[in-house]
């Protein structure tokens, strides 16, 4: 049995019932928490900040994937630690100096992580994917939920996952955007670890449900 992981993303979150729908996710069969950080600058939309990132990190009981779509994400690493979160994920072309800040998030106590956009070919990462715990690859443009799934990441994640396996790393492979139960199986097929969902889990009838069902889609007897 592989293990496949799913990340619903707080986004698609009823933001005036989020304690209830917290108690959802930790009560499903989901691995991480997927907390969307936008400034309106990185990204054309604000999503929340560091007041609302304390109150979601004081009920969450599973791991804290932290999504920061801002620019010069530098300046609050120590806070996103303090806040609670685990794993911290800057985007690729919002860092001049990405081996530092990895160091930095790192020397925290946190995962490093490095986000693709759509456009970001996965060859820019090949000097720096041994110092990488987790790639996130863009399958939408980053900004709002809810778009459709770009096709091409199918082809990104494959070139990812022949780079880890070259180069030996242990980077694991992060999917977000547009993620459903049509294209999970697929992409983990090519080499996929976490798949992020947020609005084909939170817009479903039976969020526990769907997170199950993406769980079963994902692991599978070898
Ligand atoms: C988009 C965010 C995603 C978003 C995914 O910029 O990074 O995490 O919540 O939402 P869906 O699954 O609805 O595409
Ligand atoms: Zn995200």
């Amino acid at each position: 049995m592989n293990n496949k992981l799913i990340a619903p993303s707080l986004l698609a979150a009823d933001f005036a019932n989020l304690q209830r729908d917290i108690e959802l996710v930790n009560n499903s069969e989901a691995d991480w928490f997927h907390i969307d950080i936008m400034d309106g600058m990185f990204v054309p939309n604000i999503s929340f900040g560091m007041p609302v990132l304390e109150a979601i990190t004081k009920h969450t009981t599973k791991v804290n994937d932290v999504h920061l779509m801002i620019e010069n994400p530098d300046r609050y690493i120590k806070t996103f630690a303090d806040l609670g979160a685990d794993h911290l994920t800057v985007h690729y072309e919002a860092c001049t100096h990405l081996h530092r800040t990895l160091q930095a998030i790192k020397a925290e106590g946190m995962k490093a992580g490095v986000a693709l956009n759509p456009h970001t070919p996965i060859s820019l990462l090949e000097d720096i994917i041994t110092d990488i715990d987790i790639v996130l690859i863009m399958s939408v443009n980053p900004g709002f939920g809810g778009q459709s799934f770009i096709e091409n990441t199918y082809r990104k994640v494959s070139t990812l996952k022949e780079m880890i396996l070259t180069k030996n790393a242990s980077t694991l492979i992060e999917i977000d955007g547009g993620v459903s139960s049509v294209n999970a199986k697929k992409l983990v097929d090519a080499g996929a670890d976490v798949l992020v969902a947020g609005s084909f889990v939170f817009k479903s009838d039976n969020p526990i449900d769907t997170i199950k069902e993406l769980k079963n889609l994902t692991n599978f007897e070898l």
